[in-house]
């Protein structure tokens, strides 16, 4: 089958001929049609998990995917033949991804049937990005009114939040440069803030001069962080997605959050996956990449909502 691998860790990333994929037992193979792409994917080729999780390779890349199942491993009962599936395709030992024509998972890990209705390559785009913007809008219980700053927010975890947060009655504030603000605002920012335009605080500051409620922020590192903290009111949260948060600082200045992991497994995917095919929240496809052309778009920046490849 067509793979896309790495040889060794921080090599580029190759289109190889790798054997189809066996399920054993509680797991099922998936015959990938889409397969979302994530800054974790570049993460993972060059060494993030090592000395973590063990290791193969040629390691075939990708966490997220959807297809249908093509054949299921002893024990199986969730799912069946035919089934049109999207996960998270990141079992040890790591190596054994979404980028490829076949990929296993198990049944009881972060799969789900999706929704008639939902494309794949919109289903794809889910699992990475879609469940962190859905676990940081419930972990924060987001208060309608409240005002919501994202920063970092067009690429793939900040297009879904930008949604989810309005959705839940707040007003969005979020970072954009250039034509990306006219895609912030469809989204439902109710102010989009340049931050190659002055720095993001002085504006933000400026505008909110009360302080906001909730900062998310996906890609400051830890200085730019503590001083985007400054602008939430006592009481308020910050979570970082890049563990850029210095937790006992946010205590001293009574603020809750901190540090975030997505945690949402099936019953969350499951739940956006219901919201998506209720029309509650688009699904941001920026660009769409045939798996062959995959090193192209793993590793790239300058996301505006996510890429997919089509397999
Ligand atoms: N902890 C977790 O559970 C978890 C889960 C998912 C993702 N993550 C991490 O969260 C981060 C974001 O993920 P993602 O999938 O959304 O990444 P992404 O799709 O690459 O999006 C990042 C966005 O940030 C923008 N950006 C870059 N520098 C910026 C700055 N200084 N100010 C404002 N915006 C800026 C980028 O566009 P421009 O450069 O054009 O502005 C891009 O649109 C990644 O580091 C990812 O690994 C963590």
């Amino acid at each position: 089958m067509r793979a896309i691998v790495v040889r060794n860790f921080g090599a580029a990333p190759e289109l190889a001929d790798m054997p189809v994929p066996e399920p054993g037992p509680g797991a099922v193979r998936v015959q990938l049609e889409a397969a979302g792409v994530n800054p974790f994917d570049q993460r993972m080729a060059t060494g993030f998990l090592d000395g973590k999780l063990p290791h193969d390779f040629p390691m075939i890349l990708g966490v997220d995917g959807a297809g249908v199942v093509s054949s299921i491993g002893p024990g199986v009962s969730r799912f069946a033949v035919g089934d049109r599936v999207v996960g998270t395709f990141l079992t040890p030992p790591v190596g054994h991804g979404s980028f490829a024509d076949y990929s296993v998972a198990p049944e009881d890990g972060t799969l789900v049937h999706i929704p008639d209705g939902v494309p794949a390559g919109a289903a794809a785009a889910l699992p990475t990005a879609g469940l962190t913007a859905q676990d940081l809008v419930d972990a924060s219980e987001i208060a309608p009114d409240q005002t919501v700053l994202v920063i970092g927010a067009t690429g793939g975890v900040g297009s879904f939040l930008v949604q989810l947060a309005n959705t839940a009655g707040a007003q969005v504030i979020a970072t954009a440069r250039g034509d990306a603000a006219d895609q912030m605002t469809r989204l439902g920012a109710a102010t989009t803030v340049d931050y190659t335009d002055g720095t993001v605080i002085e504006q933000v500051a400026a505008a909110y001069p009360n302080g906001i409620d909730v900062l998310f922020d996906l890609v400051s590192p830890p200085e730019q962080l503590a001083a985007a903290t400054t602008l939430v009111r006592k009481g308020g949260t910050v979570y970082s997605t890049i563990s850029a948060a210095d937790e006992a600082a946010l205590r001293e200045r009574g603020i809750n959050g901190g540090n975030f992991e997505s945690t949402g497994g099936a019953p969350e995917l499951t739940r956006l996956l219901r919201r998506v095919a209720a029309g509650d929240i688009v699904v941001p496809i920026d660009a769409t990449v045939p798996l062959a052309e995959a090193a192209t778009v793993v590793g790239a920046s300058g996301a505006r909502g996510k890429t997919v490849l089509t397999i």
